[in-house]
């Protein structure tokens, strides 16, 4: 990603990144599969996990994570460590049954959200493209 890249996906993840419980239902709602893979929610009613303290906790680490990949990209010394975080989130998730099907699912959801609620552009899209491609790169790897 050149620099233009990394500052439009900073830039429109900020616009985002504070709707947490938001992202988690959204993708949710449209891939019941995902959530069916957290024991905790599986067959659970979303309209009510959503303003539950554990949906909101996850949902604060699966963002928080993100927004820490997101502000390492472009900063080439720290690549070492970005990848270790991104086996060892690949090798969890491999240990729950998570599906390279499931995280596909997982970003384009997420694309949807990140389209509807920010300044998105052809640009923006492109971007996150790549972002998102070079951080699965890594997590499929282990997966
Ligand atoms: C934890 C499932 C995608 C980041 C977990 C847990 C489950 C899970 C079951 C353990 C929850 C607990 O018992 O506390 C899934 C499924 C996914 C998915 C089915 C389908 C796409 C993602 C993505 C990210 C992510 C895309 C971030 C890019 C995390 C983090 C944790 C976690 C940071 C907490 C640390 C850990 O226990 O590994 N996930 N996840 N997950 N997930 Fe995911």
């Amino acid at each position: 990603l050149d620099h233009d890249e990394v500052e439009v996906v900073k830039k429109t993840w900020n616009e985002v990144k504070n709707k947490e419980t938001e992202i988690l239902a959204a993708i949710f709602k449209e891939h019941p599969d995902i959530q069916n893979k957290f024991p905790m929610f599986a067959g659970k009613s979303l309209d009510q996990l959503k303003s539950s303290q554990p949906f909101s906790l996850h949902a604060t680490r699966i963002v928080s994570f993100i927004t820490q990949y997101i502000s390492l990209l472009g900063h080439d010394e720290t690549q070492p460590a970005v990848k270790t975080i991104l086996n060892e989130m690949g090798q969890n998730h491999r240990n729950r049954g998570v599906t390279k099907q499931q995280l596909e699912e997982f970003g384009s959801s997420l694309m949807k959200f990140m389209k509807e609620h920010s300044s998105w552009n052809d640009k923006a899209e492109h971007a996150w493209h790549d972002a998102m491609d070079k951080m699965y790169f890594v997590i499929f790897s282990s997966l």
